[in-house]
């Protein structure tokens, strides 16, 4: 999960990514790039947690988005085994806080997208039905889910958040308060190209930016490792829409080398479905 396919992609992307120009430290503040996020303001963000026997606690893992009062939607990448046990899983909501003692919600089933393998091959959604509804939770509030025929592009006002690291190399530090950063979306076609430059074309002929992925983010701006399964959102008439959730990217915030995410849109009739079939 995190710590697997990050270093992979990680290290994958530091061997073949073009020298990178260097990102001034102070802007180091993010997600990547971003800022403390306000209490309330992005309501649906959560936060995945498994247990530590080191830690003795139940720790952070990836980022999750609250869809309907009962589910959450995450990336598969973040859960290890395709039947992944329920009871294996908590969830924290309803806090900008990562640790601030708030009581986890449990999960009574998850639901890993069938064609999933591992995040570069895209599907890489998974979605989790809580035990019990958070209605009654204050600050836990379900995103509205893109639509259909919704084309988000550069010229849209999206942001990230998440408790992933802060730059490649550090630790978002305590008291592991939520963060957000807006980023501009890019366009498939361009992503593409921008991702075979830095692979210095290494995968001749082999697309890997898929139509169920989406990117967004620049220079010093970007979600990053632990920020994973966690809500990209777009202001869309006038209310937030999810339009991704975190995956993958060579590095994160490099220059031209956009964060990638799982494109929500595409996935909108297996969501349903599932929603309809266990609700
Ligand atoms: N795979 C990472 C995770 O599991 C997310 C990496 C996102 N990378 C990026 N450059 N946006 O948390």
């Amino acid at each position: 999960m995190l710590i697997r396919l990050c270093l992979t992609l990680f290290f994958l992307g530091c061997s073949i990514a073009e020298t990178p120009a260097p990102v001034p430290e102070d802007e180091l503040v993010g997600i990547v790039g971003g800022q403390s996020a306000p209490q309330g303001k992005w309501p649906w963000q959560v936060s995945l947690r498994i247990y530590s026997y080191y830690r003795t606690s139940w720790v952070h893992i990836c980022g999750g988005s609250i869809i309907h009062p009962q589910w959450v939607l995450t990336a598969a990448h973040c859960i290890h085994e395709r039947d992944a046990d329920p009871s294996t899983l908590r969830i924290h909501a309803g806090d900008v806080y990562l640790y601030g003692g708030k009581e986890l919600l449990k999960v009574r089933r998850v639901i890993i997208h069938p064609d999933f393998v591992h995040a570069g091959l895209g599907s890489d959604v998974a979605l989790l039905q809580l035990t019990e509804s958070v209605q009654s939770l204050a600050n836990a509030v379900p995103v509205k889910l893109s639509s259909g025929s919704l084309q988000v592009t550069q010229n849209d006002v999206c942001w990230v958040t998440g408790w992933g690291t802060v730059s490649m190399f550090r630790l978002l530090p305590p008291p592991y308060r939520l963060r957000e950063v807006q980023v501009k979306i890019v366009d498939n076609e361009l992503c593409e190209k921008l991702y075979h430059n830095a692979s210095r074309h290494y995968y001749h002929g082999q697309r890997l930016i898929l139509s169920d992925m989406l990117c967004a983010g620049s220079e010093g701006r970007d979600s990053c490792y632990g920020d994973s399964g966690g809500p990209l959102v777009c202001s869309v008439e006038g209310s937030w829409t999810l339009v991704g959730v975190v995956s993958w990217g060579y590095g994160c915030a490099l220059k031209d080398i956009p964060g990638v995410y799982a494109r929500v849109q595409s996935f909108l009739p297996w969501i349903n479905r599932q929603l309809r079939r266990f609700s």
